[in-house]
């Protein structure tokens, strides 16, 4: 078995077909707990301390930006279509299934990678899975790009905000969706849709969460971060 077959193995080993409520279009790879999916990531990889397992869970961001994508086709119908941070890949199937011209998911997670590709198979899109760190280099060549709760651990929210407010200010289709997480910038942000989505106590303090899909504008990067709003602290 190559590394590509043992990581998808893994994913159907380790979780079960569902869907959430808000999004019942698309189903995912999910797992209901996470003490013993992240022990079982480290004793299969051999090393640790690893980040948690964020990919076997949609999260509220990710659950809000697909059924705002879904219910808006328009905005990436013929587009191409980064889902930056895609965990299950949850956004990026939204886009596949709104008629995106090209969808990619980025992800630095070997395991959500695999996810991602097992997900999108069991919804009969295509999605390109590019792992790797794509805020490394400048962003080009996206019409529109999603991120689904990426503002929850201050490197990686400030890095995504320079990151997306140089994209916004370029023009291309910026959309965030976060419910209020520590390190959400508090200016550039115009706030379209919001959601009361279910999710669980499993990786959040209460089952619902309210969650505002944002556009990112120009002024995103520059925005200083809010002090007073949480992060996901149940499994960080
Ligand atoms: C809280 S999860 C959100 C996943 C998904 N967007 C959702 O809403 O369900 C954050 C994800 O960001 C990924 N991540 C962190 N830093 C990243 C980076 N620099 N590039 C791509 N993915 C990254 C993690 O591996 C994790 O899967």
């Amino acid at each position: 078995m190559n590394p590509d077959e043992a990581a998808a193995a893994f994913v159907d080993r380790e979780t079960s077909l569902r869907a959430t409520a808000l999004v019942p279009e698309i189903r995912l790879h999910l797992a209901t707990e996470v003490t013993p999916l992240w022990e079982a990531t480290e004793a299969t990889l051999e090393k640790g301390p690893l980040p948690p397992p964020y990919w076997a869970f949609a999260w509220v961001g990710g659950q809000a930006l697909a059924r705002y994508v879904l219910d808006h086709p328009e905005l990436v119908r013929g587009r191409v279509v980064l889902d930056f941070a895609s965990g299950s890949g949850i956004v990026a199937i939204a886009c596949a299934l709104a008629g995106a011209a090209r969808v990619v998911a980025s992800e630095i997670d070997v395991f959500a990678a695999a996810a991602i590709r097992r997900n999108a198979a069991v919804n009969r899109v295509d999605v390109d899975v590019l792992a790797e760190d794509v805020l490394d280099a400048p962003p080009q060549g996206w019409d529109a790009v999603l991120a689904g709760d990426v503002c929850y651990e201050k490197p990686m929210a400030s890095r995504a905000a320079a990151w997306l407010g140089r994209l916004a200010s370029g023009g291309a289709l910026v959309l965030l969706a976060d419910p209020g997480r520590a390190y959400l910038p508090a200016s550039g942000l115009e706030a379209i849709a919001r959601y009361t989505v279910p999710t669980t106590r499993e990786i959040e303090a209460n089952e619902n969460r309210e969650t505002v899909v944002y556009r990112c504008g120009a002024g995103f990067a520059a925005a200083a971060p809010a002090s007073s709003l949480d992060s996901i602290s149940p499994i960080t």
